[in-house]
């Protein structure tokens, strides 16, 4: 347990440090110091964690432990957690609720273009046809734009690698522009309805 009391202490910490404001101060649940940044008052850029597949975040998580995945608070997050304590926190993030499409103003003409590059490349088949997600897969439908749109970059530039290597292979004749259009349109997309 001494461990785990010091990781929470490090965490409070780095948290206080980085939200002067004491946002960190409650502890309601698992997810108390992730949803500070992952919650309501998410900063641009940092993704919506709702409706993500277990086993997807899960993976996620021990990629930022060990490595594969680099992000400088995620990665001082998870380091230190054991196996049972990445299920719980992930099996957690399961039961929150999948995010709402961006409310800005959709521009007609990238998602027009979004949607026929999700189509011509074939997103749906492993992201599912209304990009939900499932297992590994990430769930894409009302992720944050800029997120996305770094995602895609970081696959593409080799960055980001991912357990099957599969999404460099995809994106890899897609230009900025596209990038930038298959952003705009996932962050526009729920996931009834479509
Ligand atoms: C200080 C802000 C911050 C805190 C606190 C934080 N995260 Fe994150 N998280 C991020 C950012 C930013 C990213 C995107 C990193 C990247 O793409 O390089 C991220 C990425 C993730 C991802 C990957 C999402 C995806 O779609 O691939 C998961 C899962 C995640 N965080 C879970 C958690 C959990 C669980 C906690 C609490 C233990 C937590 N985060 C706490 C900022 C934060
Ligand atoms: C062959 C299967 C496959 C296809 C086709 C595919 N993806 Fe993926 N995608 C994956 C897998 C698997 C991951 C998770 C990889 C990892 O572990 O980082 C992923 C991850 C992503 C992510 C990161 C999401 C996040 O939350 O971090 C984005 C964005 C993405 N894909 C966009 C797309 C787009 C856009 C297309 C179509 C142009 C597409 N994918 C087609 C399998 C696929």
């Amino acid at each position: 347990m001494r461990a785990d009391v010091l990781r929470r202490a490090a965490t409070a910490a780095l948290l206080a440090v980085l939200f002067p404001g004491g946002a960190a101060a409650e502890d309601d649940g698992p997810l108390f110091e992730c949803l500070i940044c992952h919650g309501e008052e998410r900063p641009v850029g940092t993704p919506e964690l709702g409706g993500q597949p277990e086993l997807y975040v899960l993976y996620q998580l021990v990629h930022f432990r060990d490595g594969q995945r680099k992000h400088d608070v995620m990665s001082a997050l998870m380091e230190d957690r054991d196996n049972d304590e990445l299920r719980a926190l992930a099996a957690a993030v399961a039961e929150l609720a999948p995010p709402e499409p961006a409310s800005g103003e959709p521009d007609a003409a990238r998602i027009a273009r979004g949607a026929e590059l999700a189509q011509s490349h074939r997103c749906g088949t492993c992201h599912l046809p209304e990009y939900e997600g499932a297992k590994h897969v990430p769930r894409l439908a009302s992720q944050d734009e800029a997120y996305l749109l770094a995602a895609m970059q970081d696959y593409k530039q080799g960055r980001r690698i991912g357990a099957r290597a599969q999404m460099a292979e995809v994106l890899s004749e897609l230009s900025g522009h596209d990038l930038e259009a298959l952003a705009h349109y996932f962050s526009h997309e729920g996931t009834s309805g479509l």
